[in-house]
């Protein structure tokens, strides 16, 4: 999507859960009919309430009719650039890792000449989803995979699999494997997540090391994995915890706490497994840890 791509928001309120269910099957023109789909860029679902985002004005009021358990709550005009913090950014180079902004069709900017030693470059676009690269959390857990997977001291343990619970546009799985992942399972509850991502995975050729599945991260707590990344809210990593999601993992990476939450949540974690911090990284607003197991 082009950074000036205006985008119409719609804000729906559900009478009931069941009223959103058509979301979760069938195309998008069976969903939303002829007249709606080709504006349709995606949408967003929550227990009684979605957004609908538009790339133009449409008038909901035929579909509407059709569905009365839905009321528009608001609508939100914006600029898809506005929407999406780092829209326009430049490319990221962290270490040997490149990642480089894509818009829809269009080509990747080039880093050019490519560093010495520098990995192929990671095109994302993020689509309508978190994690292009520029936020904090995702800025620091991106720090913490070039650590894990640095060769040298820590190479002998650089985890082989990888669990990405949140994992939006695929960022980090995408990212643990062009460092030397063998594979990674990505998941996220949002389809505008898990669309991106699944995009993402197939335009850098990774799409058979890495698999992205939208549902809940709560119930991918048990997959298998040596390396479970989750920046993802406290109160989802709280449910992961009780959920033994951290359990018997050779490494973590935790993100997307404010500086409170992380150390109240580091200290539920170190009372209940046998970790240690490997790593800590503060921004202005968020803290995120590497930790790992000496079990
Ligand atoms: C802060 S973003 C992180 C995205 C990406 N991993 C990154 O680092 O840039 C958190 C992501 O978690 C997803 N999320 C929130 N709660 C979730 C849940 N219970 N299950 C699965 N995904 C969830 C959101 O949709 C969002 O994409």
């Amino acid at each position: 999507m082009k950074p000036e791509t205006p985008l119409t928001i719609f804000e729906l309120r559900a009478a009931n859960k069941a009223d959103l269910l058509f979301l979760d099957s069938g195309s998008k023109e069976e969903q939303f009919g002829p007249e709606l789909a080709p504006h349709l860029a995606g949408f967003h679902v929550e227990s009684d309430f979605a957004f609908l985002f538009f790339v133009s004005e449409v008038d909901l009021s035929p579909f509407l009719e059709r569905r009365p358990g839905l009321e528009i709550r608001q609508t939100h005009h914006l600029r898809y650039d506005q929407w999406q913090d780092g829209a326009a950014s430049p490319p990221i180079v962290l270490g040997p890792l490149q990642i480089l902004p894509v818009f829809g069709a269009e080509a990747p900017p080039s880093i050019a000449p490519r560093p010495l030693g520098a990995l192929e470059p990671l095109a994302i676009d993020p689509g309508l989803a978190f994690g292009f690269g520029g936020h904090p959390t995702t800025r620091a857990c991106l720090e913490f995979l070039l650590r894990l997977y640095k060769p040298g001291s820590l190479e002998s343990a650089s985890p082989k699999t990888v669990l990405d619970l949140g994992c939006g546009t695929g960022i980090l799985s995408l990212a643990a494997v062009r460092l030397g992942a063998a594979s990674a399972l990505g998941v996220d509850h949002s389809h505008l997540a898990a669309d991106s991502a699944i995009l993402n995975a197939r335009k850098n050729g990774l799409a058979d090391r890495v698999t992205i599945r939208r549902g809940l991260a709560q119930d991918f707590a048990a997959e298998p994995a040596e390396l479970v990344l989750a920046n993802i809210p406290l109160f989802v990593l709280s449910d992961l915890l009780e959920l033994k999601a951290f359990d018997e993992r050779r490494h973590l990476v935790i993100s997307g706490l404010l500086p409170d939450e992380g150390d109240a949540f580091l200290n539920r974690l170190t009372t209940r497994l046998k970790v240690k911090v490997l790593d800590r990284m503060r921004s202005d607003r968020w803290v995120s840890f590497l930790i790992e197991s000496v079990a």
